[in-house]
């Protein structure tokens, strides 16, 4: 008889928990399927919808209405991270887990900050806080409520912020690997960003050079001494000083040149591909050495008192900072024209500066 009872209460516990739940699913898609159709219909296409998953998997249950939607929880990694573990401790590991951080060190940031905040919270801080916010984004690639893997391997799934400044897209879609994508679209022939950055699915991205183009430990002793300068220079406008910005030593750059080779050889001989990373990486040298040029000129204007600290700033950034990266970033995204015409911008900005000082001497 107690057996009986046990059995009873059980199963009567499960039908009536999972009644409830689904009574919750349907008071969510009640609402939120009238007031926001498309993004219902989004969820129900995805892979955890058919799953079995429901809404208050991520959104928690204590939203139950119109007057309490400052009670749902909005899900950052914290929440994707407890069944995904090994993508959320990837991602934290590696620069995407940083971004956040990274907006705090930057003295551009600062400066943007104080003229006018409504500016910074519409660029730095939208980029940086899509992927980072709260530790973790990770709707940044798989786009809310289908959170597809597929989508996150097209190079779109990175456009929104590698561009620009950082013209990683532009440079990619004029390659010659970019219009393979484009004739063939996801292909395993075809290289996109995620093959290079993120092989077999590791969301740990990080590269040999970073976006600043310097390392901790320089063998070569020229490149040295353009880095140090660089350097100087880029730790003035802030950014460098980012968590992790640069490889510290030659084994930590090694190994992630390696990694990237390992990538290449999936479609390439390794000699060849070895060749075409080492084109960039002369590339690097000559950016830098351009703007060692520059450097000491508009160095050399500010000391003349042609110049203010504040004028020398913006004009570090705005003439050399994103050229500089611009050069070496066209050159390992396969974009020759970039690398032309950010070099003729230099020595066109290097020229009127030097053209500035020989005039009022
Ligand atoms: C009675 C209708 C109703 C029900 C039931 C309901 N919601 Fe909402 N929800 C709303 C309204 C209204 C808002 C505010 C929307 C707005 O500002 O336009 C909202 C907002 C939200 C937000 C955004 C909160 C924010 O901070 O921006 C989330 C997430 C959400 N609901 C999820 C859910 C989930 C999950 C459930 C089920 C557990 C659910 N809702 C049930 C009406 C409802
Ligand atoms: C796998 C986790 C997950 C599930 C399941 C999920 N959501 Fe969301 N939802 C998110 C994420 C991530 C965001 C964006 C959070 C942010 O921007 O900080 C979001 C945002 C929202 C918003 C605010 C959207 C906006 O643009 O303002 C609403 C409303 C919402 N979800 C409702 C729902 C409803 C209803 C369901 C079920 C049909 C659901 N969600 C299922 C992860 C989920
Ligand atoms: C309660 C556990 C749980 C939570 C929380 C969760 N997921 Fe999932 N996720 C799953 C399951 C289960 C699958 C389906 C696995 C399968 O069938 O291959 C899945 C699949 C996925 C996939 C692969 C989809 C595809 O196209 O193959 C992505 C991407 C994903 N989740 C992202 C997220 C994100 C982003 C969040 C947070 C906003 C999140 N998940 C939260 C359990 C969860
Ligand atoms: C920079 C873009 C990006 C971000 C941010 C990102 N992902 Fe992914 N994710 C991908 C790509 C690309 C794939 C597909 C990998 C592959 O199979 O080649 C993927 C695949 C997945 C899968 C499916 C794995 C499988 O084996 O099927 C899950 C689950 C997942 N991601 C969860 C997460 C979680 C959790 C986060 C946040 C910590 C996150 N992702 C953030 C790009 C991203
Ligand atoms: C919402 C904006 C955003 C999206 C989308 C995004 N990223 Fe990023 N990514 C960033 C930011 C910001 C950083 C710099 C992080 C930091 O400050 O440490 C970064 C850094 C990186 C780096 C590290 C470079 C280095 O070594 O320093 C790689 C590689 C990268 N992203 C690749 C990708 C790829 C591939 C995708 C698309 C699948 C992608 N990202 C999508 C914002 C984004
Ligand atoms: C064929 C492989 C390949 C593809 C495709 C690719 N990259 Fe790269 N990426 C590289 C290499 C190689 C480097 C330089 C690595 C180093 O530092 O040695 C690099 C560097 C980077 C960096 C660090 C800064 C820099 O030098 O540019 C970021 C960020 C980045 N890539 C993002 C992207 C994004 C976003 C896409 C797609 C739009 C993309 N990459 C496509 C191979 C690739
Ligand atoms: C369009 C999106 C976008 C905007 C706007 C943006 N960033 Fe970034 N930021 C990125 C991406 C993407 C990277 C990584 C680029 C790479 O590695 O090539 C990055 C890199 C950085 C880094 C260096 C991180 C590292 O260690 O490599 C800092 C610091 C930074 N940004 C601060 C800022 C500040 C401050 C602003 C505003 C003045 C800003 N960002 C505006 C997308 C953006
Ligand atoms: C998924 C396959 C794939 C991967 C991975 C890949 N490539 Fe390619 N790559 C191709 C294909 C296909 C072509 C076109 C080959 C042809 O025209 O015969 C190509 C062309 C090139 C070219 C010639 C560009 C031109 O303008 O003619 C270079 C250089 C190159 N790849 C470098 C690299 C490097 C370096 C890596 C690794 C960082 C890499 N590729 C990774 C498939 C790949």
């Amino acid at each position: 008889m107690n057996k009986k009872w046990i059995v009873l209460s059980v199963f009567s516990a499960i039908f009536f928990f999972t009644a409830f739940a689904q009574a919750a699913q349907d008071g969510c898609i009640q609402c939120h399927g009238k007031n926001n159709p498309a993004m219902v219909e989004d969820w129900e296409k995805s892979t955890m919808a058919k799953s079995g998953m429901d809404c208050a998997d991520c959104h928690g249950r204590n939203h139950t209405n119109k007057k309490n939607a400052d009670q749902a929880i909005m899900p950052s990694i914290k929440v994707c991270g407890k069944c995904h573990e090994k993508q959320a401790k990837g991602f934290s590991m590696g620069k995407h887990g940083k971004a956040e951080e990274a907006l705090f060190v930057s003295a551009m940031g600062k400066k943007v900050r104080t003229q006018s905040s409504a500016v910074f919270d519409r660029s730095c801080a939208t980029c940086h806080n899509e992927i980072c916010k709260d530790g973790g984004q990770c709707d940044a690639c798989h786009t809310g409520h289908r959170f597809s893997a597929k989508e996150a391997r097209k190079p779109e799934s990175c456009l929104p912020c590698h561009l620009g400044n950082h013209p990683q897209y532009e440079s990619y879609s004029c390659s010659k690997h970019g219009a393979l994508y484009k004739s063939r679209g996801l292909d395993d022939s075809v290289p996109t960003c995620t093959t290079c950055h993120m092989p077999e699915g590791d969301h740990m991205v990080k590269t040999s050079w970073g976006f600043f183009g310097v390392r901790g430990e320089e063998p070569d002793p020229k490149l040295g001494a353009d880095q140090k300068i660089v350097k100087t220079a880029v730790e003035m406008l802030g950014p460098i000083l980012a968590p992790d910005s640069f490889r510290s030593t030659m084994v930590e750059w090694t190994e992630r040149r390696e990694a990237m080779l390992d990538v290449c050889v999936q479609c390439h001989a390794k000699s060849s591909a070895r060749k075409d990373l080492e084109a960039g990486d002369a590339i690097v040298a000559q950016a830098n050495h351009l703007a060692t040029g520059f450097i000491n000129a508009a160095g050399k204007l500010k000391e003349d008192g042609q110049c203010s600290p504040k004028e020398y700033f913006w004009l570090i950034r705005d003439k050399m900072h994103a050229q500089r990266m611009s050069m070496y970033i066209s050159a390992f995204h396969q974009h020759p024209e970039g690398v032309l015409l950010e070099m003729i911008h230099f020595k066109r900005a290097t020229m009127e500066i030097e053209k500035n000082i020989s005039e009022n001497h």
